[in-house]
This record gives C-alpha cells, sequence and structure tokens, in this order.
C-alpha cells in the first residue's frame, strides 16, 4: 500500500470573477484522517476536486507524496475519490464494477482478484460479487464505491460527503466502517462534510472552512474545547454554544463576566490577552450550564427538550437574553419554572466583536 503526504501550498480558484477559495495553504501528514467541515457553499468540494484534478488551480501549488500535481490530469495523480452520487454500471456484476478500473489500465489479471479478493475482505462484499448493483441495498452499493477508491491502491482517498444519500441508522453504521477500514489502511484521507458530528468522530485533524477561507485547523477536541472563532465555535457542537454580552471584572488577573441582570460567570480567561475597548460577549456551552439550588444566574425556562439521555431547557434570563442549559435526562423541570442556574465558567470564552476567541491557558 501506498500512503502520501498532501500540500497545498497558497491555492486559489476562481469561477469567473467570483473567487472560491483564496490562498489557502495545509499539509496534510502521510496516513492522516482529514476532514473539511463548513457548511453548503463553503467551497470544500472544489477543494476537494482541485486536489483530485477535477478542477483547474488559479494559483499556488499541489503536491502529492512530495511530487508537484497541480498540472497533471486526475488519472495521473494516484488517488481515488468516491462522491456522494456514485454511479455503478448497473449490467455490470459486483465483481466487474471493481474490475473495470483495472482492467481500463491493463491491470493483469490475477493481480485484479487479488486486489477485489483483498477489498471484499476489508468492507465484508465478498458474499457479494456475483450480484448486480440492483441486487443490492444502499448501505451495500456505497461499500461497493468504496471498494472501488480500494482497489485502486491510491496514494490518498478523497470523500466528497459519502455518507449524505444513506438513512440515519445507515448514515451511522458506515461512519464507523469508515473509521474501523481507516484504522485498518491508515491511509491518506480527505472527507468532506457539512455535518459536524461525521467530521469530529472521524477525523484526526478538522478543517473548518467558511466562505474561502480556512477559520481553524485542529484536532476535534481542539476545535470543540478551543475554537479559534465564534464562527467555528457555533458551527460545531449540538446544541450551539450561548453567547451572552457582558462586561469585564478583574478577579486576580482573570476575566469575571458580568452578565446584564449583574449575575457573574467566573471565567479562567486571563485579562491580559483581552482586547480593550469593543463588546465581548461570553461563550457557554449548554453542558456548562444546570440547574443547581446554589445557581447564581436565575432564568425562566421557556421549552424543554427532552432527548432521554439528558434534557435541554431553552431559558430567558432576567435581561431578556436566551441560552440553552443542560438537565439530565429524567429532568423535573417544566416549561413557566423560573431555576437558577449555576455557569460552570472554567470552560467559558470570551469573544470580541470581530469574533476572535479568547479562551483560559493551557
Ligand atoms: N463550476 C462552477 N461554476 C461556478 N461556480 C461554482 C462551480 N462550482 C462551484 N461553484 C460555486 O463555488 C462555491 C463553492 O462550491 P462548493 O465547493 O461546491 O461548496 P461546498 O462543497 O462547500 O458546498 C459555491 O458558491 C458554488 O456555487
Ligand atoms: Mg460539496
Amino acid at each position: 500500500m501506498q500512503v502520501s503526504s498532501i500540500e497545498l501550498d497558497s491555492v486559489s480558484k476562481r469561477f469567473g470573477s467570483v473567487e472560491v477559495i483564496s490562498e489557502l495553504s495545509l499539509t496534510i501528514h502521510s496516513g492522516e484522517f482529514i476532514a473539511f467541515l463548513g457548511p453548503s457553499g463553503c467551497g470544500k468540494s472544489t477543494l476537494l476536486r482541485m486536489i483530485a484534478g477535477l478542477e483547474t488551480v488559479n494559483g499556488g501549488e499541489i503536491r502529492i507524496g512530495g511530487e508537484r500535481v497541480d498540472h497533471l490530469p486526475p488519472g495521473a495523480r494516484g488517488v481515488a475519490m468516491v462522491f456522494q452520487h456514485y454511479a455503478l454500471y448497473p449490467h455490470m456484476t459486483v465483481f466487474d464494477n471493481l474490475a473495470f478500473g483495472l482492467k481500463n489500465i491493463g491491470t493483469p489479471h490475477d493481480e485484479i482478484a487479488r486486489r477485489i479478493e483483498e477489498a471484499a475482505r476489508i468492507l465484508e462484499i465478498g458474499h457479494l460479487l456475483q450480484r448486480k448493483p440492483g441486487q443490492l441495498s444502499g448501505g451495500q452499493r456505497q461499500r461497493v464505491a468504496i471498494g472501488r477508491a480500494l482497489v485502486k491502491d491510491p496514494k490518498a482517498y478523497l470523500f466528497d460527503e459519502p455518507l449524505s444519500n444513506l438513512d440515519a441508522a445507515l448514515r451511522v453504521r458506515t461512519r464507523v466502517e469508515l473509521a474501523r477500514l481507516h484504522q485498518q489502511t491508515r491511509a491518506t484521507t480527505i472527507f468532506v462534510t457539512h455535518d459536524q458530528v461525521e467530521a469530529m468522530t472521524l477525523a484526526s485533524r478538522i478543517v473548518v472552512m467558511n466562505a474561502r477561507k480556512v477559520e481553524q485547523v485542529g484536532t476535534p477536541m481542539d476545535i470543540y474545547g478551543r475554537p479559534a472563532t465564534e464562527f467555528v465555535a457555533r458551527f460545531v457542537g449540538s446544541p450551539a454554544m450561548n453567547f451572552l454580552p457582558v462586561t469585564i471584572r478583574d478577579r486576580a488577573g482573570l476575566a469575571t463576566a458580568v452578565l446584564g441582570d449583574g449575575s457573574t460567570i467566573d471565567t479562567d480567561v486571563p485579562l491580559d490577552i483581552l482586547p480593550t475597548g469593543g463588546d465581548l460577549r461570553v461563550g457557554i456551552r449548554a453542558e456548562a450550564i444546570h440547574v443547581r439550588p446554589d445557581g447564581a444566574v436565575p432564568g425562566k425556562v421557556e421549552v424543554v427538550e427532552r432527548l432521554g439521555d439528558r434534557t435541554h431547557l431553552h431559558i430567558r434570563l432576567t435581561d431578556g437574553n436566551t441560552l440553552v442549559a443542560e438537565d439530565k435526562g429524567v429532568s423535573q423541570v417544566q416549561p413557566g419554572d423560573t431555576v437558577p442556574l449555576a455557569v460552570e465558567g472554567a470552560t467559558a470564552h470570551l469573544f470580541d466583536d470581530a469574533g476572535l476567541a479568547y479562551h483560559a491557558r493551557q
């Protein structure tokens, strides 16, 4: 098996006068599982297609395994792509679908058979090889599509939202299969998705993209625990992080955030990194806000969402701002209740009016 790094060096892409990717640089190490995560239209597919050779590059360089490839046709780049809308040949058996690309490039018969056997073993589709695509379930067809990439023995796998067409249960199962596949093959993988859960669960590093640019590159827990910007903080995590306008008071060098109703949240964010002047907001996730008798922040419960293992409480504070707090699965809280909220300030972040985040020291 071959495994290669992928380097993007200041790459840009324009469609007509519209710049979709702007001087983007990124190094993907050999064997990494990288997710490109961002909202629809932010340029994820375009960037992936530039790496695959399906889109031209208007500026910058792309290197795969150290070799410059941005002038090479797709077939010469040694990567395999799996799309959301995968097209299997309906009149061919699974075996022939898997063999097709290899036959075209003149791979010897016994080598084709060996690779298909190996792919079928990894993907557990050995019993399906003589069936036609019409005789397969959606998940089985998706596995054949992945198999077609696998038999190429590529330098890297490029996945573009490969799970989007599957129903919810199958999406979760296939996600786990992809994780297992990567653990077995350790192949360099780029996985495009707008689904933060897919990115969090699969990737060793996530590239969070937003209109033309990269907002943050980090491990899933970096992205979740230390989001670089308000955009990242809002995009990753469900429910979305709460944002409340605050003023700041000095607590022995750390920032205590004062809410509109005068109640306070003791953050661990150092005062000396905060900008002077301008408005600040505190960012806190629902799981850091609980109903507790000693809670310092009063609020009125408007909506109770019961998820089984936990309950989300949509709450209006006395200053009119709203937030989501988390309660246990079996929650006694009812809509209309006034509850005392305890906020774990240690996990709180502060955001300036440009959307930049300030965190506690590590
Ligand atoms: N062939 C094209 N011609 C013109 N505009 C395009 C083309 N392909 C994509 N775009 C535009 O580029 C932007 C990024 O698209 P895309 O990479 O498909 O986003 P994503 O995959 O993140 O949803 C969008 O605004 C889209 O409309
Ligand atoms: Mg796309």
